[in-house]
């Protein structure tokens, strides 16, 4: 497998780890103690904080901006400009007027979960936890949890479907199943209205 490629102009601290085959481009910054996987994309201009865990197959578009102390499973995707907050109330100083620093505040980061997608310009809020190939479309505020598979849009995010594995929107097959059109595969749907999920069956 191919080393990791740094270009000249990323900002990549010594403590940063960067697995085989993951490229990191021009003017992007990866700070200290950031573990990246194998085989990511790390695009122009986009941040990676401190001690963020990101796993193999990662991609991290234009100016993406991953707060730490995020975690960003196998195969996620994160759109151009998305950003994964860290902070729900967010003060520069404290009231006495002193510049805050990072052990004034306790960090909170976003979970994504195993092949999910973050649309471009989509914000999740800190401590929220977007599911296993879920997909948070295009300028999304996500403030609640977003359950696996769940198609997600709008300020605040909501489910308008379910995608599958492929990103593809799921067909209603009828009897609470759900059916990719690329792939075939078959989901089942449980749970009350309101907290509806999805399962794909064996996995
Ligand atoms: C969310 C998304 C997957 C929906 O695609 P789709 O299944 O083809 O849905 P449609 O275009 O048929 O839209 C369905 C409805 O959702 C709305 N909608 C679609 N995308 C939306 C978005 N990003 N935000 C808000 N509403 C959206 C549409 O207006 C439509 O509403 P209506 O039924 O009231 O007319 C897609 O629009 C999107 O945002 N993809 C992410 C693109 C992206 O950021 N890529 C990153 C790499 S560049």
């Amino acid at each position: 497998m191919d080393e990791a490629r740094i270009l000249a102009s990323a900002d990549v601290d010594e403590r940063a780890k960067i697995g085989a085959g993951t490229t990191v481009w021009h003017l992007a910054q990866v700070r200290e103690d950031a573990i990246l996987g194998e085989d990511c994309v790390v695009g122009r201009g986009a941040y990676v904080g401190p001690g963020v865990r990101i796993g193999d197959r990662v991609k991290l578009q234009n100016h993406a901006l991953v707060y730490e102390p995020a975690v960003l499973e196998d195969g996620v995707f994160v759109g151009p400009a998305a950003v994964l907050t860290n902070d729900p109330y967010p003060r520069s100083a404290d009231v006495a007027g002193v510049l805050k620093r990072p052990g004034d505040w306790a960090a909170l980061g976003v979970t994504v979960r195993e092949g999910a997608s973050i649309g471009a310009r989509a914000v999740v809020v800190a401590g929220r936890t977007v599911g296993r190939y879920a997909l948070v479309g295009a300028g999304a505020v996500v403030t609640r949890d977003v359950p696996d598979f769940a198609l997600v849009v709008g300020s605040p995010a909501r489910r308008i479907g379910w995608v599958g594995r492929a990103g593809e929107p799921l067909e209603e097959a009828g009897g609470g199943r759900w059916r990719c059109p690329r792939t075939g595969e078959e989901y089942r749907e449980a749970g009350a209205e309101g907290e509806r999920r999805l399962i794909l069956p064996n996995r």
